[in-house]
């Protein structure tokens, strides 16, 4: 079986991640859509890295939940399997779904990285000692006072988050790997979970993935643009609906 795995914030939702457009994604009055921007961090680049900081604290003393459990069954068990999330948490790695079968399109949160060079150093993620502390982040829990901004030590330009903001280019590298997963042709089972599917590009890799006649899920409590184009929605939590589909189809392969 050849499987694409879509997912976005709400499939974090459930271990306490706020996702972005969502009522909780509030952070301080912000919007995190003003925040997650190329030209906020050039306005204010103290309170971009605040809220980042508290990000990465959440993600390090959060857990993978059910979905994230799921998911990486699935990858275990399908003989082709490619992950394609948005998110730049580690709970899909976490939970134990191997690097090689996942794309982080929008990068990394636990990657500082240099605004100007190429230098990039990764901080501790989740599921290791919480005091231990990578570049540009302060012992947790964050407080306002730990907002000295770091410099790149190779060029002195800012050091930046790892993550892809709104209007940047998407990193080239990553997207070959989803074109060279998807080249061969279609997949058996394409599954759309917790992304609004707002960018094009996250809606034209589930399209074309399930272009062949293979089954196209979305898992959302909500309508999406691509609900239109699904064969099944599930309007669910990810991590009630994703576990019983990998269970089920885990039940229909052995029966054959
Ligand atoms: P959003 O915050 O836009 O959307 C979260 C989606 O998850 C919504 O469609 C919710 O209905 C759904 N949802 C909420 N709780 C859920 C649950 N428990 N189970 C399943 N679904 C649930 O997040 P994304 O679509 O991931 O990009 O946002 C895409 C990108 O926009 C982000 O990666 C980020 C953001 O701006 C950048 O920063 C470049």
């Amino acid at each position: 079986m050849r499987v694409l795995v879509i997912t976005g914030a709400g499939v974090s939702a459930e271990s306490g991640i706020p996702t972005f457009r969502g009522q909780d994604g509030y952070w301080r009055n912000l919007d995190p859509m003003k925040l997650a921007t190329p030209e906020a961090f050039a306005r204010d680049p103290q309170l971009v890295w605040q809220w980042y900081r508290e990000r990465r604290w959440r993600i390090r003393n959060a857990q993978p939940n059910a979905a994230h459990t799921a998911i990486a069954r699935l990858a275990q068990f399908a003989g082709e399997f490619l992950l394609v999330t948005q998110n730049v948490d580690d709970l899909h790695a976490r939970a134990g779904l191997p690097k090689e079968k996942m794309v982080q399109i929008h990068g990394n949160i636990f990657v500082t990285r240099c605004s100007r060079c190429s230098w990039s150093a990764e901080a501790c993620s989740g599921g290791r000692n919480h005091d231990d502390h990578g570049p540009g982040e302060p012992p947790t829990p964050p407080r306002s006072a730990d907002d000295a901004l770091v410099r790149c030590p190779k060029c002195n330009a800012l050091a930046r988050p790892g993550v892809v903001w709104f209007g940047e280019q998407l990193p080239w590298h990553e997207v070959q790997r989803v074109e060279d997963y998807l080249a061969p042709g279609g997949c058996d089972a394409v599954i759309v979970a917790g992304t609004t599917a707002l960018f094009g590009y996250i809606s034209d890799w589930a399209l074309r993935a399930s272009r062949g006649g293979g089954q196209l899920i979305e898992v959302n409590p909500e309508e999406t643009p691509l609900s239109a184009f699904s064969t099944q929605c599930l309007r669910e939590p990810a991590a009630t609906a994703l576990p019983r589909i990998v269970d089920e189809w885990i039940v229909a392969t052995a029966d054959q």
